[in-house]
């Protein structure tokens, strides 16, 4: 059934079409833009692109309203201009990915419309109802403090529809199989257009089972196995990345025992306890989520993250650890969101210190799965917290320091650039960082190419060392004989450490692959060093001659 898991070994930078490169002028970012940075890209190594949603939608949850899943917002340009991009895309070895919103439509999708204006419409059952209004209305809403119920009066029909994002995003009714069919039609389309695969919005809601009467509902994974045959059916190399923000437990039943469900998801778990080390040097809990999320199907991939488009969801620490995020990195009301998270870039959150966003994204670079890159991140941008609510962290790309960035020729950008403070565009772009050889840009460009030699990470398996200080993170890859170590230091202090290296014979030798030096083992196999605060290492262990043991080059 799979054709090619290049997504093993893949680093997939996301971005939003809207807010990327304006080409036309109009303040709105669109797909000529994009294309005309598709060179940026390769040139940093990126190799898939995820593109949050941009089908035609009235735009009032950043485009996860979808109207048409069929076209592209105007704004955005035409499916020609899409399919332009995809095949430039193609030529220079990039995938694409795009969003999947089918757990809801926009309120002014025609389904929908139809649905609400006659009960006796074939588009009625597509969405959930309730003559009364349930009695756990006001339970299990995914915004808290700014979405007020789960069900909501629809004047028309006189009967409350179920959504469980804004009232304006209607749930579709999943169980139907003509949902379903329809489902499946969407993806055939966009894969004939060029796309790789999907990055599946809100997974556990599309599968619940949705209702009134519903009290605990229960996953329908069934749908999961179908979504992921008809895709490989219709093209081989193609996958789903699902948005599952699930307990470990139940993450088998995502990828499916076999690996015949989704091939990726997000690794939520190990994203929150790795937070959690940043602010307190304590990665104790972030070695205990990689072991509990440690188990998966051979084909299946974790994708590791560190800021998104929405907010840092910490709703799975403990509260003293939450607590301890928050006062480090969020310490406004300002900066927190939904009351369990926070909705700040990450650059501002470690206070512009180029050290510790070395470290953060060494460590991204370096856990188990596929790392995925938010635009921006390469440059270190920051976030305008007079934006509401998710949209300070959506602000456009900077650049160069022509007025908005060089984002756009309009004086109205769709959303304010930064022009303000140490992460204003003036002094923060892209064409300043290119010349720079020491800058976040030159670096980040350094570790995707590092990463992408190290495939011992995306498709081996990890082990960790002990370091002796809970404060420093140590991990060993071993794959087909090679092996790649790791070291970071969470500490805003040098540590002085001493560790074995792991492996059958245990390394003796760690060749340096990063920004350090060759590590020599004592007579009882022990390396010695000191890494200076927030500093990191990668080795590879065992010698050089892993480019002669690699059977895929
Ligand atoms: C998850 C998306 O990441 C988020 O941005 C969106 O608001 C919800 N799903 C609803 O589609």
């Amino acid at each position: 059934m799979i054709n090619d898991l290049w997504y093993k070994n893949a680093m997939v930078y996301c971005l939003s079409v809207e807010t990327f490169m304006d080409a036309n002028g109009d303040g709105v970012g669109d797909f000529q833009g994009l294309q005309r940075r598709l060179d940026y890209l390769a040139g940093l190594g990126v190799n898939a692109i995820w593109l949050m949603p941009f089908q035609t939608s009235p735009g009032r949850d950043d485009g996860y309203d979808v109207s048409d899943y069929y076209n592209i917002d105007p704004r955005y340009g035409t499916l020609g201009d899409f399919v332009e991009f995809t095949q430039g895309a193609k030529q220079r070895g990039i995938r694409v990915l795009i969003d999947l919103v089918v757990n809801h439509t926009s309120d002014q999708h025609p389904w929908f419309k139809e649905a609400r204006a006659d009960k006796n419409s074939r588009f009625r059952d597509w969405y959930v109802w309730s003559k009364e209004k349930p009695a756990n209305a006001d339970e299990g809403m995914v915004f808290p403090g700014v979405q007020k119920t789960t069900w909501t009066r629809d004047e028309k029909s006189g009967e409350y529809y179920f959504h469980r994002f804004y009232e304006f995003q209607p749930d579709l009714n999943t169980a139907n199989p003509q949902v379903q069919a329809e489902i499946l039609k969407i993806m055939g389309f966009w894969i004939q257009l060029g796309v790789c695969g999907f990055r599946m919005d809100a997974v556990p809601f599309v599968i619940a089972e949705k209702g009134a009467d519903v009290k605990t509902p229960k996953a329908q994974f069934d749908m999961l196995r179908s979504f992921r045959e008809f895709l490989q059916w219709r093209k081989g190399d193609s996958i789903i990345l699902a948005e599952a923000n699930v307990v470990p437990k139940e993450n088998l039943q995502y990828f499916g025992d076999d690996g015949e469900r989704m091939q990726m998801m997000f690794n939520f778990h190990v994203n929150q306890a790795l937070f959690y080390a940043l602010a307190s040097a304590d990665t104790r809990p972030l070695g205990k989520a990689m072991k509990e999320t440690q188990e998966r199907p051979q084909s299946g991939q974790w994708g590791v993250f560190l800021r998104n488009h929405d907010e840092l969801d910490l709703g799975r620490l403990s509260e003293g650890q939450r607590q301890r995020v928050f006062d480090a990195f969020a310490p406004d009301k300002n900066m927190q969101l939904y009351d369990r998270g926070i909705r700040r870039r990450l650059a501002p959150m470690l206070g512009g210190d180029i050290r510790r966003l070395k470290l953060a994204y060494s460590l991204m670079y370096s856990l188990p799965g596929t790392p995925v890159l938010r635009y921006g991140d390469e440059i270190g941008m920051g976030d305008d917290l007079k934006l509401p609510e998710r949209n300070c962290a959506r602000t456009p790309m900077q650049w160069s320091n022509e007025p908005n960035g060089g984002f756009t020729k309009s004086d109205k950008p769709v959303l304010p650039v930064i022009s303000e403070g140490p992460y204003g565009y003036s002094h923060l772009n892209v064409a300043f960082q290119r010349r720079d050889s020491e800058s976040m840009l030159n670096w980040t460009e350094r570790m995707i190419r590092m990463r992408k030699e190290a495939p011992e990470i995306g498709w081996g398996t990890f082990s960790l060392l002990d370091c002796g200080d809970a404060g420093v993170l140590g991990m060993r890859y071993d794959w087909r004989n090679n092996a790649v170590v790791t070291i970071h230091n969470f500490h805003d202090q040098p540590v002085e450490i001493v560790f074995k290296a792991g492996g059958e014979e245990g390394e003796t030798l760690l060749i340096d692959i990063a920004d350090g030096s060759d590590s020599r083992a004592d007579e009882q196999g022990r390396h010695h060093m000191v890494i200076e605060p927030y500093g990191y290492r990668w080795y590879r262990a065992g010698g050089l001659d892993y480019l002669l043991k690699r059977s895929d080059i």
